[in-house]
């Protein structure tokens, strides 16, 4: 196992794992400073791309932003969200993931998890590729969202779920909106870390989409916490800059030649 992910898992009950999504280098050198890990995120086809769904989103589109991302990591583990369409039997997955992880050069990549994808995920995880798993709401497969692991039910089949997906070999796992007390069972009955988005501070870890916690993707649902409204400031910014132009005031000598 590579030491990144060694001592990423070395952190589960020691410390909390901070993760964010970065799809550029400029947004991934800054986080860089402060992350654990950083997820080049499907969630680009939405955020970025205007796309309604992450379902028509190109393994080439995941990759270059990964390459861009890379160049601004050092120290953070770099995870790349492999798009729908691009893991549906374990031959298929596995020359794309490997495909990935070479042009890359990223650490790991991450699959959302369905009934159906175990034996994928075992056979990555054989292959010596390091796969996070991702359960609860889903957007590669759901077609509605839904807070998960509401009712007894629902938290027996989650908790199941969460341990096959240990046991196939991943080796941690994003909770997305996950109910309070489902999220700390699964943290406290598995062995990898849980990170937990929209799931309760009971997780190991937490990530957020950059955009919406900066206040930049115009999305925010109840469990993004905005720490910054970007749009107001690049808005007044590009007002100054309009004002300059058309004043006359900018370029000034000092910015021309
Ligand atoms: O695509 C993404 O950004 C994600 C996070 C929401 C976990 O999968």
């Amino acid at each position: 196992m590579r030491a990144k992910i060694k001592s990423f898992l070395n952190k589960k009950n020691k410390k909390k794992l901070v993760c964010l999504t970065s799809y550029s280098k400029s947004i991934s050198k800054i986080l860089d400073k402060y992350c654990d890990l950083i997820l080049v995120g499907d969630s680009l086809a939405n955020v970025l791309y205007g796309m309604k769904t992450t379902h028509n989103l190109k393994l080439e589109t995941m990759i270059n932003h990964a390459k861009s991302v890379i160049l601004g990591t050092r120290k953070s583990l770099v995870v790349v969200d492999m798009p729908k369409n691009s893991y549906r039997n374990p031959k298929q997955a596995l020359k794309n993931a490997k495909q990935v992880l070479k042009e890359t050069r990223c650490d790991a990549i991450k699959i959302e998890n369905n009934l159906f994808n175990l034996n994928i995920l075992k056979f990555l995880a054989k292959s010596k590729i390091s796969v996070m798993g991702h359960i609860g709401y889903t957007p590669q497969f759901k077609k509605k969202f839904k807070v998960e692991g509401k009712n007894k039910n629902e938290q027996i089949k989650l908790l199941k779920f969460a341990k096959k997906i240990e046991e196939a070999g991943a080796f941690s796992i994003v909770l997305e909106c996950i109910s309070k007390e489902t999220a700390q069972k699964i943290t406290k009955s598995l062995k990898i870390p849980t990170i937990g988005i929209g799931s309760s501070k009971l997780c190991d870890g937490q990530i957020l989409v950059t955009d919406d916690m900066l206040g930049i993707s115009g999305f925010y649902p109840k469990f993004v916490k905005k720490y910054l409204n970007l749009e107001k400031i690049i808005d007044k910014s590009v007002k100054k800059f309009t004002k300059d132009v058309k004043s006359n005031r900018f370029p000034k000598n000092i910015n021309s030649f």
